[in-house]
């Protein structure tokens, strides 16, 4: 494995700030960006993560000083992809039915972060700069002389199983069920696997990077709270090794093979970086008195597309909680939406359903498709006496976007895609009127 100039694990506080961090004591420039010469010689780079001209609030950039420059390497060749797929998702019919999964099985053979991603769903494209693709990773190896970045989107993963430890350019982010974290459109890192194995599941953000939602009339705190977003110190490697780097490029993946390791940034500066998020962290808000409020009350970060308040992608978590409300059904209604919802659970049991959705599994309620909670549910909380109650030990998380999420061939061929997932909507006692 290889030795990183710094030790890892130090984090910088705060959600998309102006970030300064350096390796090495005096590499960072002061004063300016792109000085003559800078320091130690190494290169300038600013990375873009949004247009030169977005907004001042919009706009994401850093400025990375490294030992080479990005530019220096040789050129990409098409690479073999497994079961990773992206927009258009058009190979087999978009279902209106509702559709669930058990967990996918760790493979069998050798296989890493990379060669583990299957694609269970999307929308939009890569090419368009709008929609998501939903992804799921199982790896059983770490990367090792390998290196991997996207720049069809930014990564939101989701660790279901197994730590993540993601080395990256901007440094070092550990990851461990029940975090999610970020990696920008762009950065280059290397996934390690301090368990042996890894699970989990990932939303590729093609639209406007993943922000913290506004709060409204909750005024100026709650939900996710800016401080505790962390984003790594700056940790580089100074290795002249064969590196297999591998990006995703307009939904192929294309490999090159550089003479180093591309992980050298020494330090940088910028609102432009991975972080994460420890979900225990969320606070989170619910009716203290009766009904139960849209799940956007649960949003931890969304990307906006451009019709207010119709998202390209809300994240939306559904932690351990107080349930208190009075004359109130209380698991999640019965409901048709025009945003598509796509769910996974990370542990613990969702509280609309009785059975079959498990840890490591999705479902999928598209565009207008009725759902809710299952008879079994809703026989309990129907007769439920209606005392202050915890939910405890659970973490179910939400993709929504407003796009219909589109199967691929993989996950509507999978075995894990049950084919009895109408059958607990039945058996619901018809209404009897006077
Ligand atoms: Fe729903």
């Amino acid at each position: 494995m290889t030795t990183l100039k710094t030790a890892p694990g130090g984090y910088l506080t705060g959600f998309g700030n102006e970030f300064a961090t350096e390796a090495v004591p005096g590499a960072l420039p002061e004063g300016q960006n792109s000085p003559q010469r800078a320091p130690f010689g190494l290169y300038a780079e600013q990375l873009s993560g949004t247009a030169f001209t977005a907004p001042r609030k919009e706009n994401r950039r850093s400025w990375l000083y490294r030992i080479r420059p990005s530019a220096n390497h040789p050129a990409y060749k098409p690479h073999p992809q497994g079961a990773l797929r992206s927009g258009p998702f058009d190979e087999v019919p978009a279902s209106p039915n509702r559709l669930r999964w058990d967990p996918q099985p760790m493979p069998s053979a050798p296989t890493d972060f990379v060669e583990g991603l299957v694609t269970y769903a999307g929308n939009g494209d890569a090419a368009t700069g709008a929609g998501i693709s939903i992804h799921l990773y199982l790896a059983n190896r770490s990367m090792t002389d390998k290196v991997f970045w996207n720049a069809d989107g930014e990564l939101l993963l989701v660790p279901q199983a197994g730590r993540l430890r993601l080395v990256t350019e901007l440094g070092v982010l550990d990851l461990a069920p029940g975090e999610m974290g970020v990696v920008p459109r762009g950065v280059r890192f290397r996934a390690e696997l301090p368990d042996g194995t890894a699970s989990g599941y990932i939303c590729e953000n093609h639209g406007a990077p993943f922000r913290l939602p506004d709060l409204g009339p909750i005024g100026a705190n709650g939900l996710a709270n800016p401080r505790d977003f962390k984003t790594p110190v700056a940790a580089y490697e100074d290795v002249d090794r064969p590196t297999l780097v591998v990006q995703k490029f307009q939904g192929k993946l294309w490999a090159s093979q550089f003479d180093h390791s591309p992980l050298d940034v020494v330090a940088w500066h910028g609102n432009l970086a991975p972080y994460k998020y420890d979900l225990a962290r969320f606070n989170t808000i619910n009716t203290v008195s009766f009904d139960h409020p849209d799940p956007s009350i649960f949003t931890v970060l969304t990307s906006p597309s451009e019709i207010p308040g119709t998202a390209n992608c809300d994240f939306v978590i559904f932690p351990p909680r107080w349930m208190v409300a009075e004359h109130t059904f209380r698991p999640p209604w019965f409901h048709r939406n025009v945003m598509s919802e796509f769910m996974g659970l990370v542990h613990g049991v969702y509280d609309a359903k009785a059975g079959g959705f498990a840890p490591g599994g999705a479902s999928l309620h598209n565009c207008m498709s009725g759902h809710g909670p299952d008879q079994a549910s809703y026989e309990q909380a129907i007769r439920a006496d209606l005392k202050p109650h915890k939910i405890k030990d659970t973490l179910a998380f939400m993709f929504e976007s407003r796009w219909v999420i589109r199967p691929t061939r993989f996950a509507m061929e999978s075995p894990a895609l049950q084919s009895d997932y109408d059958h607990c909507w039945t058996g619901f006692e018809k209404a009897k009127l006077p």
